[in-house]
């Protein structure tokens, strides 16, 4: 369907619509398998509330955009909800959320409220029934109206409180009381659950969502139990017997006290900007959480104010989700390709209709290597779930079974190399199969881009499509060839211009000049990456002193360990890359400063070494250090500063926004946690404060 669809009879179009978000609605709500994204599928909705917002002749209670969720699973009994369980409207940027708050503030006749902010959990929306204290009934939502009968199932979840007692300020548990919130699974679980399903060679879950989902409506309890699922209280339902509160922040308060889980970043703002810098932070910070959002929910916090603004149909005027830009999206699977990498891994990657996803448009995605191919069984032809979660890179999750195309076959993996036709391998025990042919061009040409890319020597201009034209014109057979490239010789090739060969050239020479930890890295021998060069750097200073240390010796140092160090002496007892050094010293190539051995000697005489074979995490922004700053103040001190915390962590320093994570993982190991006054005392004197 293409938006050139919408104008040219909207009534048709309305219908067509309304058909196919009640087909997915069951997909999603009833069978707990989705055929597109949540993306795909509110822009479904968006269209057609356009659509009915245009012509309001078309209006009509049945249309899904008057109703909440989906049909029923007829595997569980009924439960009607006496206090409807709502949607929520959705925001997609600032101005919408500005918009919301403009229509909240003109329902008030001008008063701004006070917004609570609170995470969009990415679950299962459940209502817990609790009569005279006692778990009675725990229910889906449904469509808002009637939900399913969950309860035997949500029991087996540990945050679910069997009894509410009295105490912590409440003097009496109310006859019935309903908390609503969210079941979901951490993505700790969901990654065990998968390890354990691809284990037993069966099917994966595709996210943490579908699987609560699929562990809740299981019809055998123990199977439910033993999926892990967790529980975010966020709503009241029916209380009866209880106090009136006269803010949302109240009644969380108020259910906290009672025994349940309440999320800890609710934040209450007094100005929608605050709001929308707040739901900005989380945009950003989503991945810091070990449980999936997929935005932030508003709420006005007075209940005087929210009754004032009412609900309309589906949803609460009082409220609105700030969704963030999708991470998944469903897109067409065209094509799998195998490529070969510089060091002859032969990896699967899919070629995508182009989807806009995780903020860019994604043509192609990995598909890491052979056994997750098989495992995910995904087909060219069939319609793939794409992920983009922040940095990482594009992948597909999974195929949609219910459209794949009928005559459609299981991929094979190529026996032989798709570039030099020489047979791949697979070493009995590994995940990857390898071209191990000496002269692949495919991994020349790969060594020789990975040899330029930023986080090796940086040549600038120097992307794969190029290295390809100097190999393919026979002027660059490896890295060291690339400096006696001259201008005359690049302007001869196809599509390169004066300039761009000068800079080409210009970028080259400027390269002769990058730090050791570069050039060691751009070498290309197997395990050692930037941390390990830029430890062997600062220990040794210098290229010759590192090819002339012993396994043990090169061992020693912090951050190498025993397998890089045999890779490195391996690698540099081998006769054409010591002839290949030799060519990069005599183009001019830096190998490092001499000199800096004899001052960090010095350097190190002069600062107390307090902090001798101590590891010392810094998490989070601190005011007097900047990361490099903090990270020298500890090496310089005999110290080290690992990038995560585990039980030999002498202590965390714990700065503005640090990552949830690394301080989960010091509280639950007992490692002690500092803040910057903290530092600057264990700094000073070796010592905790
Ligand atoms: S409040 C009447 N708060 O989002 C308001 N919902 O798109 C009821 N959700 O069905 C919902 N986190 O499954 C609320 N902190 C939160 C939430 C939240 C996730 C889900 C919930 C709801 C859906 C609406």
């Amino acid at each position: 369907m293409t938006p050139n669809e919408v104008g040219s009879d909207p009534a048709s179009r309305a219908e067509a619509l309304r058909a196919e978000i009640a087909h997915h609605n069951e997909r999603y709500h009833t069978l707990d398998d989705p055929e597109i994204s949540d993306a795909d599928y509110d822009a479904l909705v968006r269209e057609l509330r356009r659509i009915e917002a245009d012509h309001p002749e078309l209006a009509d209670e049945s249309s899904p955009t008057q109703q909440v969720g989906g049909a029923i699973n007829t595997t569980f009994s009924s439960v009607t909800h006496r206090v409807a369980m709502m949607s929520l409207d959705n925001a997609m940027d600032g101005d919408e959320l500005r918009a919301w708050a403009d229509r909240v503030v003109k329902g008030l006749d001008g008063e701004t409220p006070t917004f609570v902010c609170e995470l969009k959990f990415d679950g299962l929306a459940i209502s817990l029934r609790y009569e005279e204290g006692r778990f009675v009934q725990a229910a889906t939502r449904g469509d808002g109206r009637m939900g399913e009968d969950v309860t035997a199932n949500v029991a087996t979840i540990a945050d679910v409180p069997d009894q509410l007692v009295a105490g912590q300020g409440v003097d009496a548990v109310p006859s019935v009381f309903e908390m609503r919130g969210e079941v979901y699974m951490t993505r700790s679980s969901f990654d065990q659950l998968n390890a354990r399903a691809i284990e037993a060679g069966e099917k994966a879950f595709v996210n943490p969502r579908n699987s609560a989902a699929g562990s809740l409506r299981q019809k055998d309890p123990s199977v439910t139990a033993s999926r892990k699922l967790s529980f975010w209280g966020y709503q009241l339902g029916e209380v009866v017997g209880g106090p009136e509160f006269t803010s949302h922040v109240a009644a969380l308060e108020y259910a906290a006290a009672l025994g349940f889980r309440i999320n800890d970043h609710l934040r209450s703002f007094a100005t929608i900007e605050e709001v929308a810098a707040h739901c900005a932070y989380w945009q950003e910070h989503r991945h810091d959480l070990d449980y999936e959002i997929d935005g932030v929910v508003v709420k006005v916090d007075g209940t005087a104010q929210r009754d004032r603004l009412g609900v309309t149909s589906r949803a609460p005027r009082w409220a609105i989700a700030f969704k963030f830009p999708p991470e998944e999206r469903t897109t067409k699977l065209l094509d799998i390709m195998v490529s070969v990498g510089r060091t002859g891994r032969a990896t699967p990657f899919a070629v995508l209709e182009p989807v806009f996803v995780g903020g860019s448009t994604v043509g192609m995605a990995t598909l890491h290597n052979q056994d997750q191919v098989a495992v995910k069984d995904v087909r060219p032809g069939d319609t793939v779930v794409v992920r983009k979660a922040g940095d990482v890179i594009p992948e597909v999750v999974g195929p949609v079974l219910s459209l794949r195309p009928a005559d459609s076959e299981p991929w094979v993996f190529p026996t032989h190399c798709p570039r030099c036709a020489n047979p791949l391998v697979r070493p009995d025990g590994e995940a990857d199969t390898r071209c191990v042919a000496p002269d692949c061009p495919a991994q020349r040409d790969q060594k020789i881009a990975y040899f330029a890319s930023r986080g090796a020597m940086d040549i600038e201009g120097l992307g794969e499509q190029m290295v390809e034209k100097l190999t393919a014109s026979d002027l660059v057979h490896d890295p060291a060839d690339l400096y006696s490239l001259t201008v005359e010789q690049l302007v001869e090739l196809e599509r390169i211009g004066p300039t761009s060969a000068r800079n080409l050239v210009a970028e080259i020479e400027v390269s002769k000049a990058r730090p050791l930890p570069k050039l060691l890295t751009a070498l290309g021998v197997r395990h050692l990456g930037p941390a390990a060069s830029l430890a062997l750097t600062n220990e040794f200073h210098t290229l010759d002193a590192i090819m002339s240390k012993s396994v043990e010796e090169l061992a020693a140092v912090e951050g190498v360990g025993e397998v890089i160090a045999n890779t490195i002496v391996t690698w540099f007892s081998q006769e054409a890359n010591r002839a290949y050094i030799e060519r990069l010293r005599s183009a001019g190539v830096g190998f490092g400063d001499p000199q800096a051995a004899a001052a960090a000697a010095a350097a190190r005489a002069t600062i107390p070494q307090t902090l001798e074979g101590r590891a010392v995490v810094v998490t989070g922004t601190l005011a007097g250090y900047n990361r490099e700053a903090a990270e020298e103040a500890i090496t310089s001190r005999g110290g080290k500063s690992p990038g995560s915390v585990s039980k030999k962590t002498f202590a965390v320093v714990v700065g503005d926004s640090p990552g949830a994570s690394k301080l989960t993982k010091a509280e639950s190991l007992g490692v002690p946690i500092l803040d910057e006054a903290g530092f600057e005392h264990l700094l000073a004197t070796g010592d905790l404060p």
